[in-house]
């Protein structure tokens, strides 16, 4: 087992150095399907905060559509699909998706290589429900406002927005990233005169305690 921890961290300085914010991840997952590393962000449960969220409201997908932003080794996107979401996962990192594939061949998720900044035209506003856990953070502060409004636009009329971030109390310095744990301010960027913000949670997080609290944030658009 060799942490993939310290790797991340490098690339990242590496990555935004060249001033290439999203190149680092293939570069990680490539060096977990190598062997260098162990693959990052691997776990075969769905995201804690998620699976609870999603039994408090009884979720069921059955004739909906789901998407699951960086849904970099598919836990999450696997967990909605078996609520009975039709689930499509994308990632940028074309060596995430291609693990996908290869661990699970007959997935009834569709997964797929894209990157938020520039999704396919048919994907706007398409999907019931959207789920962003901890990908917005992993993004530098210039080019997050535009991941938000990626974010933003998958959401269907009717549909539901799940933001799962890292809590901050005051903005991150550059420097302390990646991650940059988000504050109340980016998270209610989020919520436009046609996106509205429903409920927003600080809790634990079960899954990493020693990380810190987390946001659980609801947002709506109407029909
Ligand atoms: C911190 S990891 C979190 C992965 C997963 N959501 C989880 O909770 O385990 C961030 C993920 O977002 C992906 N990502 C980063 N920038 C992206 C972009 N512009 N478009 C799509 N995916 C992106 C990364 O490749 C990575 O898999």
């Amino acid at each position: 087992m060799t942490d993939w921890e310290p790797l991340a961290g490098r690339l990242a300085h590496e990555a935004l150095a060249e001033g290439a914010p999203t190149a680092w991840f293939d570069r990680l997952y490539r060096a977990g399907a190598d062997g260098e590393v162990d693959l990052p962000w691997d776990r075969q449960a769905p995201q804690p905060l998620l699976a609870a969220w999603a039994a408090a409201g009884e979720l069921s997908g059955a004739g909906r559509r789901a998407v699951v932003v960086g849904c970099g080794l598919g836990a999450d996107a696997e967990f909605l699909a078996g609520l009975g979401f039709a689930t499509t996962g994308f990632d940028i990192a074309e060596t995430a998706i291609r693990t996908n594939r290869e661990r699970r061949p007959d997935s009834p998720v569709h997964y797929t290589t894209a990157d938020l900044f520039a999704l396919p035209a048919e994907w706007r506003r398409a999907f019931d429900l959207v789920v962003e856990i901890f990908t917005v953070q992993a993004l530098p502060a210039p080019v997050r406002p535009k991941a938000v409004a990626g974010v933003r636009e998958l959401v269907a009329p009717g549909g539901t927005l799940l933001v799962i971030a890292r809590h901050a109390g005051t903005p991150p310095a550059e420097a302390d990233g990646p991650p940059w744990p988000l504050t109340r301010t980016d998270l209610d960027s989020f919520s436009t005169a046609d996106l509205a913000q429903r409920r927003v949670q600080q809790v634990e997080d079960s899954g990493r305690p020693s990380r810190g609290s987390c946001w659980v944030a609801e947002f709506e658009r109407p029909r």
